[in-house]
């Protein structure tokens, strides 16, 4: 906890604090102290009532739960004895009432083409598309990988699996063939579906291409249905690959939504964790419905007319639950954009929202320091005066960050919610709630209603000052069931670390004296890379499986953009490291994991710091990665010259 223990100097010392207007509290879905302590209170309390009532109220049932919760942490079980459909609960739902007409996606692509697909539009893609899927012989249970530009295909893709209970593992873009394969490998999928390609700064990033190489390794996998975004040559195999466009003409419309269990798994989502493999977090159908449903509600204070935009990528979770599930289940207009902010120009963002007359906004930190250092005069040419509401996710935010984001963009005007949450908890946990709580620049404050976060001790205890654990004392309906395959993973990951009491999430945090946490990041070998996760492990495994590489040690360092960078400490087999050698490397990573892992620094030494019982040394690497000055004891160190070496090579 040496480097929490410094983010915990850092933040003491903000002190501000920014209530909402009485304007904003007066029309904010939850608009009081009182009302959220009384909500807070009784989630604490009694979940089972707490839950039920939201469940009954805010979902669709084909049959109704016999019961609310079911079993201990971390086997409980929600809403068993219903039946549930989370396409219905987002689209069939809205088609008897004035929603039927309304825009539930408004999507620009890059190259700047729009369309806007109404919730009877949108259900009716669904229906026919979920029929297209029967018709390749989807099941309900069934694995079905998706790998897509941000189009409203991708959407209707995972909606129409949704519909018929097929669970869908969406594969963000910016992954390699290797990472699609290994995926399609670990759920079994049955089915891929992905396009020619998609828009990233005027160019095409080739996504069938790179689906045709996984194929090669995904046994499992029957057929690959294209949807045709570029126009770009691809090669289709015959009798495996279809175009969307081709299927689409021989269906019908009608297709009415399977009537599912509640704890029917939805979608299973790759994250890192702390060891090399990637881990399938699985997400059943109410429970997680239930939590996009409510937190999006109550954070982002949804209204009727609100045009919402969340920037985050459906290959995210942040896009799963607050681009698709969670808005579509409100009826909100959910807006979606295909490719860069800084493209043609850095004012990208900006012009969407004037041209939209968008009213919420939810972006990442990383986002908001590449649009403080493009300066103020890309946003200030554009009327942003729709905005009502900020959002940010995906890792701390830095207090300047933040003051710029509340002036800038908001016009010191709209409350900013900074939201914590995981892949694994399937929605926001700890958030300030818009019209209640007075926000303080870099702290995420309070707990929504039905969470119960304590910090502890490494041994569990409450911790009373300082920093420490993270964890959850109580189930939530949107937690995760299960690593896709692994239970045991599951149990050893997140809840033998307290003996099965508390869900561990991995990162630190300190609460101060008005009881607000403050996050400050992972306390494991997970890196934060602009608020995408990877495990340090993952990316030594790419490493060593180059011929020339011996030894590799991966670790994080500040990176003025992206939160954290990656820097790679490597042994070679032979030669001493060129430059040319070392993006070799570079490529190899990107090549093996994606362009989102590739290295930002490779240092390459003849051995790596350990201690004589030969462990690496990661705490020396990690300063020597920052450019610090090695601190605290080098005694143990086996050969004190190496780190000389490893400082020298830059
Ligand atoms: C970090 C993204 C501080 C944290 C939704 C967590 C944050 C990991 C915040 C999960 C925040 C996310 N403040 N840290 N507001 N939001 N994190 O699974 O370390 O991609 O454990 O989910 O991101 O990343 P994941």
């Amino acid at each position: 906890m040496t480097d929490a223990g410094q983010n915990i100097e850092s933040v003491l010392q903000e002190d501000r604090k920014f209530p909402p207007s009485s304007e904003f509290s007066a029309q904010a879905n939850i608009s009081s102290e009182q009302q959220y302590l009384e909500m807070w209170n009784k989630g604490k309390d009694d979940p089972a009532g707490f839950w039920g009532e939201l469940a009954k109220e805010n979902l669709a049932w084909f049959k109704e739960f016999d019961s609310v919760m079911d079993g201990e942490m971390p086997e409980t079980k929600w809403f068993t004895g219903g039946k549930i459909n989370a396409s219905y609960q987002c689209l069939d739902r809205h088609l008897t009432g004035p929603r039927k007409n309304k825009a539930a996606i408004i999507w620009e692509g890059e190259p700047g083409d729009q369309r806007i697909l109404t919730y009877q539009q949108l259900h009716h893609e669904v229906c026919k598309f979920a029929n297209v899927l029967k018709k390749l012989g989807i099941e309900t249970g069934d694995r079905v990988t998706i790998y897509m530009p941000m189009v409203p295909e991708l959407a209707i893709a995972m909606l129409a699996c949704a519909r018929l209970g097929a669970v869908h593992s969406i594969v963000f873009g910016g992954f390699s063939a290797d990472a699609i394969a290994d995926r399609n490998h670990d759920a079994e999928s049955k089915l891929v579906i992905t396009a020619d390609g998609g828009w990233r700064r005027g160019k095409e990033i080739p996504l069938k291409a790179t689906v045709d190489e996984a194929m090669e390794k995904s046994p499992t996998v029957e057929n690959v249905v294209v949807y045709r975004r570029t126009g770009g040559d691809v090669n289709m195999v015959p009798d495996r690959d279809y175009w969307w466009h081709d299927l689409m003409e021989d269906v019908d419309a009608d297709c009415p939504a399977v009537e599912l269990d509640s704890e029917h798994p939805l979608f299973i989502l790759y994250t890192s964790g702390s060891t090399g493999k990637p881990k399938g977090v699985l997400h059943t159908t109410a429970g997680y419905m239930l939590g996009a449903t409510m937190t999006s509600k109550w954070v982002f204070d949804l209204k009727e007319d609100d045009t919402y935009w969340c920037t985050a990528d459906i290959g995210w979770i942040t896009g799963h639950s607050y681009i698709t599930y969670g808005p579509l289940s409100n009826g909100t207009t959910s807006l979606m954009y295909e490719g860069a902010p800084n493209w043609p120009d850095e004012g990208r963002f900006w012009n969407i929202v004037e041209k939209s007359q968008v009213n919420i906004f939810y972006t990442a930190p990383t986002a908001i320091r590449a649009f403080i250092k493009w300066g103020d005069q890309w946003p200030s040419q554009y009327d942003l005066s729709s905005l009502r509401l900020l959002g940010t996710v995906g890792e701390p935010i830095n207090p300047e960050a933040w003051m710029w984001y509340h002036k800038v963009i908001g016009n010191e005007k709209c409350p900013i919610v900074d939201t914590w949450w995981q892949t694994e908890t399937g929605g926001i946990m700890l958030s300030p709630l818009p019209g209640v709580t007075a926000t303080k620049p870099g702290s995420c404050t309070k707990p929504l209603p039905g969470v119960v976060p304590a910090i502890v001790t490494e041994e569990g205890e409450p911790v009373t000052e300082g920093g420490g654990l993270l964890v959850m004392t109580q189930p939530w309906p949107h937690m995760l069931r299960t690593v896709y395959g692994d239970h045991d993973r599951f149990i050893e990951t997140y809840f033998s670390k307290f003996d099965g009491k508390y869900y561990f999430a991995g990162d630190g945090a300190r609460i101060d004296d008005d009881g607000y946490y403050w996050v400050m990041g992972r306390v494991d070998d997970v890196l934060n890379v602009s608020g995408h996760r990877l495990s340090t492990m993952e990316v030594e495994s790419a490493l060593v499986a180059h011929d020339n590489v011996a030894e590799a040690a991966v670790v994080g360092f500040p990176h003025e953009l992206k939160g954290e960078g990656i820097c790679c400490f490597v042994t070679l087999k032979s030669g001493d490291g060129s430059d040319e050698e070392k993006e070799e490397l570079k490529q190899h990573v990107r090549k093996q994991i994606g362009a989102i892992a590739t290295p930002d620094k490779i240092k390459i030494a003849p051995a790596l710091p350990k201690t004589r019982s030969g462990k690496i040394m990661r705490r020396l690497l990690r300063d020597i990665a920052a450019g610090r000055d090695v601190s605290g004891d080098v005694t143990t160190l086996e050969d004190n010259t190496i780190l000389e070496k490893l400082r020298e090579d830059d």
